[in-house]
């Protein structure tokens, strides 16, 4: 809960006549579901014990014996509840203030001041192509990015390539042997995932081409030339095919550390782990055995000594505590590698880092396709570009019927259509499966992103019918209807939300906050009409309409998501 004037003005009047202190009771103050039974409601049941009376009565007594003031005008208990009610002119002047003042800055905080969070998120595996988890996990690592920025986190987005590995030997074979002469230059991630699955079906007949690539991928890690430029080129392949992606999607990251950046530091990381006296072997292998946490060992390094995922992932987080000096790490992966990052996590904590506790792993359930596949050109794999210039193509055709002479058409088809696959996947909570269905997905009525687009963008045509600058110089009793005071009270909550979901990691509650913003401000909408021949109500509400527009931009942004101001 936000501790706003009201609040503040409530607790004091509370001390007054309770034994609580401050803090806890501000921890106790609710918002009642419904507003005409009071704007603030402080619940008595933690009271009982000490007053020896039931909640239902202390709260009676209560009500008698605490004062009103200019800003709580009414004072009432509704069962075991002590029920406020605010002055609604002053409630709505401090907020519709308060959002013209900050405007594009209305939600942010400085609690994270000096803090630094590095996040984890995308991370996708070079030579194949980015997977539905990778896009996943980019919106909402790029989101929860958003979401402790606009606290005053310092933020490192972090893509964390999976850029190393004995499948890299194999994909030097693989091209050495089958790759064509010189055609690298038109290679795509498609050339490069065909020669994996022909490595695999040749390794059948001839069991030898095994060690052949295992042979390769000591030299790799060993730093042998000819190896290296072979796989910078797979890489560089790769990294053009996810930036387009990135690109598409508005996705940015501060840095690309990807998992070979770790080769030259994990012998320095299992000698720690080794020192500390954690590992044994155990069938040829390097393990830190984790039975006693209930868990399956941790591998560090396999019988041909190659390093793992596991022992990349311990380095990495040494590097980044050393580099970054993070006071939280967040790693979005999905809900698969839950043990994975627990034995992690444990090993970090077992080596006597007390930052291991800083460590979270942000997890996160599928995305499936209502019909069972996507249609895409290819058919059988999910191609995210496809999908995305898919969704484009569909909005496309949407605004070529309802709105044909629209300016920037292409421009607007990009941000609904890359928008609704956004809001699509960030109005599930996140450890749900995400179910992606075309028409629902891109309703311009359902619970998606096309409607909180749509919108806005209504509400900036009417700023424009308006045609004249906003002023703060309105008389804030005339917005008292019960539609205006409720999406006023939906505005006020915007700065709690993105606290909540930055507690959480979830970026849902933003997502699922802006549909009430819509809802309220399309109640009010339809109930009462903004431009009207009444000179001071149409200051007013055009006031409300343009910060209701401020808050619904802000939210978008959070989540990575465009606003044109017409469509
Ligand atoms: N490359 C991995 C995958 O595709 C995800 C990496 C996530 N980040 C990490 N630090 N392990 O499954």
């Amino acid at each position: 809960m936000l501790k706003d004037y009201f609040v503040k003005t409530i607790v004091s009047l509370l001390k007054e006549k309770t034994n609580l202190q401050e803090d806890e009771l501000e921890k106790l103050i609710e918002i009642p579901p419904d507003f005409k039974m009071g704007d603030y409601a402080f619940p008595c049941h933690s009271l009982a014990k000490t007053l020896k009376n039931s909640p239902n009565n202390i709260a009676t007594e209560l009500s008698k014996v605490l004062r009103t003031t200019d800003s709580i005008i009414e004072i009432k208990a509704i069962g075991p509840y002590v029920n406020f009610f605010v002055n609604k002119t002053i409630f709505t002047e401090m907020v519709l203030k308060k959002i013209n003042a900050e405007r594009n800055c209305y939600g942010s905080r400085n609690i994270g001041s000096g803090k630094s969070v590095v996040i984890d998120y995308s991370s996708p595996n070079i030579a194949k192509h980015l997977a539905v988890h990778h896009l996943r996990s980019a919106l909402i690592g790029n989101a929860i990015y958003n979401i402790y920025k606009i606290l005053g986190y310092k933020c490192i987005g972090i893509n964390h390539l999976g850029d190393w590995g004995t499948q890299f030997g194999q994909l030097i074979v693989a091209y050495k042997k089958w790759g064509g002469e010189d055609t690298h230059t038109s290679y795509t991630v498609t050339d490069l995932n065909n020669l994996y699955v022909k490595f695999h079906h040749e390794m059948e007949k001839n069991p030898t081409l095994e060690d052949e690539a295992r042979e390769w991928f000591k030299k790799l890690e060993a730093g042998d030339f000819g190896a290296k430029e072979l796989w910078q080129r797979f890489k560089d392949i790769s990294l053009k095919e996810f930036q387009k992606i990135y690109d598409m999607l508005g996705i940015h990251f501060d840095a690309f550390i990807g998992e070979s950046f770790y080769n030259t530091m994990v012998e320095d990381t299992v000698t720690r782990i080794k020192e500390k006296g954690l590992t044994r072997i155990s069938e040829q292998a390097l393990i830190v055995d984790l039975e006693p946490y209930t868990m399956p060992p941790c591998l560090l390094r396999k019988k041909d000594d190659a390093t793992l995922y596991a022992t990349r992932d311990i380095a990495a987080a040494e590097y980044r505590k050393k580099t970054y000096s993070f006071d939280k790490m967040i790693y979005v992966v999905g809900s698969e590698q839950k043990l994975h990052f627990k034995q992690v996590f444990k090993v970090l904590e077992l080596m006597g880092y007390d930052w291991a506790n800083h460590c979270v792993h942000v997890d996160f359930g599928l995305m499936k396709f209502k019909d069972g596949k996507m249609s895409t050109r290819k058919g059988k794999v999910v191609l995210l570009e496809d999908l995305l210039m898919e969704a484009v193509e569909r909005i496309k055709k949407i605004i070529e019927e309802k709105n044909p002479s629209l300016e920037n058409k292409e421009v607007v088809a990009n941000d609904v259509g890359i928008g609704a696959v956004i809001f699509a996947d960030l109005s599930t909570k996140r450890n749900k499966d995400v179910v992606f269905d075309w028409d629902e997905a891109l309703n311009f009525e359902g619970e998606t992103g096309p409607y909180v687009q749509y919108t806005h963008a209504r509400l900036c045509s009417i700023l424009r019918k308006y045609g004249r600058p906003v002023t703060m110089d309105i008389r804030f009793e005339l917005l008292n209807e019960d539609e205006a005071i409720i999406l006023i009270k939906n505005l006020w909550l915007f700065p709690s939300i993105i606290l909540k979901a930055a507690e959480l990691y979830e970026p849902s509650f933003i997502s699922n906050y802006l549909i009430d913003v819509c809802g309220n401000l399309n109640r009010f909408y339809n109930a009462h009409r903004v431009l009207s021949d009444d000179e001071e109500l149409t200051m007013a509400r055009i006031l409300l309409v343009y910060a209701t527009r401020q808050v619904i931009k802000n939210g978008l942004k959070i989540l990575g998501i465009k606003t044109p101001e017409e469509m």
